[in-house]
């Protein structure tokens, strides 16, 4: 009887919702195309580690509509020599990568060296290259969207301006899309700059016209008055942790516009909970699209969204950060 083949599967990087709605396309197609799917715990140190897990009907059941990744995740840069080894003791044939840009430049790595692999693309900020689509952002747009929303009631009972920060990382995909989608009355992200003076006019426009409550949304990336603010301990792949550009913003607001204002930093929560309906049935698609191309041993590449097609793209295109376009912006500032 030939052997059937093995498809080895993880999710690196910070988890997102959708992940297991993925996994869960992996795991249930594979067993129709008749793949043997075995998956990797904690993304590249469950390979290093040999930690796998296979998936039947009965855990599979509940996670599609699950947040997080039923395959644990982690952020560690393992040497490609040592994952190679490894992946052949457990005689897997082809590797589908789930991740963002620091996952998939491990992936891009091992196809460098000829290991078959298969990437997904994944993540929250949506800063990968060549695709519209990245696992997990439509939800955590939604997701801050809903919180910004709730933020509405207590800054117009207070007459009290809120600075809402937002992750991203070095670009402001969530935080334009969700201040447009709640309104936000200035928006700072690191692709666009604005000085410390129009931002406190425009608060200062909005008191004079009666309006004495004002939303100002900020990914976490962006720079104020010619500063960012992170912590410089750096993660395996060199990142800085971004976090309290907000803070500062609000005491800057406070002090020379003379408005009582608050801080919000909005942090993991925009990660959690259910995935979008988009979100489930994207990733279900990429999990199938993934799937059909292992069964044809077509890999070295990562699959990617452009004019509403499924298609594979170099790995190393995908990996330069996609920032977000002046248009957006623009749109931004028309309407606010
Ligand atoms: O890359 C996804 C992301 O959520 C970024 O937006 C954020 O800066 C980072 O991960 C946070 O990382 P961690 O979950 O390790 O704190």
């Amino acid at each position: 009887m030939e052997k059937k083949k093995r498809i080895g599967v993880l999710t690196g990087g910070g988890d997102a919702p959708a992940l297991n709605s993925c996994v869960y396309s992996i795991f249930k197609y594979g067993a129709k195309k008749d793949l043997e799917i075995i998956g990797f715990l904690e993304g590249w140190k469950g390979i290093l580690e040999r930690k796998t897990i296979t998936l039947g009907t009965r855990e599979l059941e509940d996670i599609l509509i699950q947040g997080g990744t039923i395959l644990k995740t982690s952020r560690i840069s393992p040497k490609v020599d040592a994952l190679i080894k490894n992946l052949s003791k457990e005689n897997i044939d082809i590797l589908i990568v789930i991740g963002g840009n620091d996952t998939l430049s491990v992936a891009y790595k091992l196809a460098q060296k000829k290991f078959p692999v298969i990437g997904i693309p994944k993540t929250i900020d949506n800063d990968l290259s060549g695709t519209k689509y990245c696992i997990g952002f439509n939800t955590a747009v939604q997701n801050a969207t809903n919180l910004i929303d709730k933020l509405r009631s207590t800054a117009k009972s207070h007459n009290r301006t809120f600075v809402i920060e937002i992750m991203g990382r070095e670009t402001g995909w969530i935080a334009i899309k969700s201040g447009i989608a709640s309104g936000a009355h200035v928006i700072l992200i690191p692709e666009f700059k604005i000085l410390p003076k129009d931002l406190y006019d425009k608060i200062r426009n909005r008191y004079f016209e009666g309006n004495n409550w004002s939303f100002i949304v900020v990914a976490e990336g962006a720079e104020f008055d010619g500063r960012s603010v992170f912590n410089s301990q750096r993660d395996p792949f060199g990142h800085v942790r971004f976090g309290g550009i907000g803070e500062l913003i609000a005491e800057k607001i406070q002090k020379n516009v003379g408005v009582e204002t608050r801080y919000t930093n909005l942090g993991h929560l925009i990660r959690g909970g259910n995935p979008s309906a988009y979100d489930r049935i994207m990733s279900m698609k990429l999990g199938v699209k993934a799937i059909d191309l292992a069964s044809k041993n077509q890999t070295g590449k990562m699959i990617a969204l452009r004019s509403g097609q499924l298609v594979m793209i170099s790995l190393c295109n995908a990996l330069t950060i996609k920032k977000v376009p002046r248009s957006l912006y623009q749109l931004a500032n028309k309407i606010s």
